[in-house]
């Protein structure tokens, strides 16, 4: 599986099947043809372009009641649950996070935020939107045991650093990606730090990758 962060909480994975997540890309253009897209909450900042991309899509239900009514092919679910599509296993996990769904110059609640634990091609890959620490993101390890965790690291609307080093080891990946930093002002973040302080105290491997940059998810990364 070839993973592409594309910028703040996008990440393209590329296996059989092209899956993007949360697709507000800050460089504008987006460079693949998803077949599936998953939104973890309808923040403006998250939602991007899934109405104007009409594929498929997996989101919560008051998200995915939105993006029907928009004519987008979505699929509903919620916290706890899973849904397979084109062999693509989705588990939205709980988000300590808010939602809100803006339309028109008109606002209203958008459901409970989530992350999602995605599973292709024997590879699990945990995103977990925006949330704040909570120390149930051990039962993610315990039931799920996610290859890869895509972690908040900005602060402010999200965990920052030294929250997001307590997660990493409570998913218990052996590798993390920051994510949801540096995209504008209010979360800047020194990432280095994150990386050197979480290498330094555990086993876990962290990867910090430029907007745009891909890398390979092999069987190395999903070795018991
Ligand atoms: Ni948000
Ligand atoms: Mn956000």
């Amino acid at each position: 599986m070839r993973l592409t962060w594309l910028g703040h909480a996008c990440f393209c994975l590329e296996g059989s099947q092209t899956i993007l997540i949360d697709p507000f890309i800050p460089e504008g253009s987006l460079p693949v043809e998803p077949d599936i897209v998953a939104v973890t909450h309808a923040h403006a900042d998250h939602m991007g372009v899934a109405v104007q991309l009409k594929k498929k899509t997996v989101a919560v239900n008051e998200v995915a009641k939105y993006l029907a009514s928009k004519g987008v092919p979505a699929e509903s679910m919620n916290i706890g649950g899973s849904i397979t599509l084109d062999g693509v296993r989705f588990t939205m996990t709980p988000a300590l996070h808010s939602s809100w769904l803006e339309d028109e110059g008109m606002g209203f609640y958008g459901g409970t935020a989530a992350g999602f634990v995605i599973t292709m091609d024997g590879i699990r890959v945990y995103h977990a939107g925006d949330t704040a620490l909570f120390s149930d993101m051990q039962l993610v390890r315990d039931l799920y045991r996610p290859d890869v965790a895509l972690l908040p690291v900005g602060g402010r609307f999200t965990m920052g650093i030294e929250e997001a080093m307590i997660a990493a080891r409570y998913i218990g990946a052996r590798l993390a990606i920051p994510m949801h930093y540096d995209t504008f002002p209010a979360i800047q973040q020194d990432v280095q730090a994150f990386k050197q302080a979480l290498e330094r105290t555990t086993p876990i491997k962290v990867r910090i990758l430029a907007p745009g940059e891909s890398i390979e998810l092999g069987p190395e990364v999903s070795e018991e």
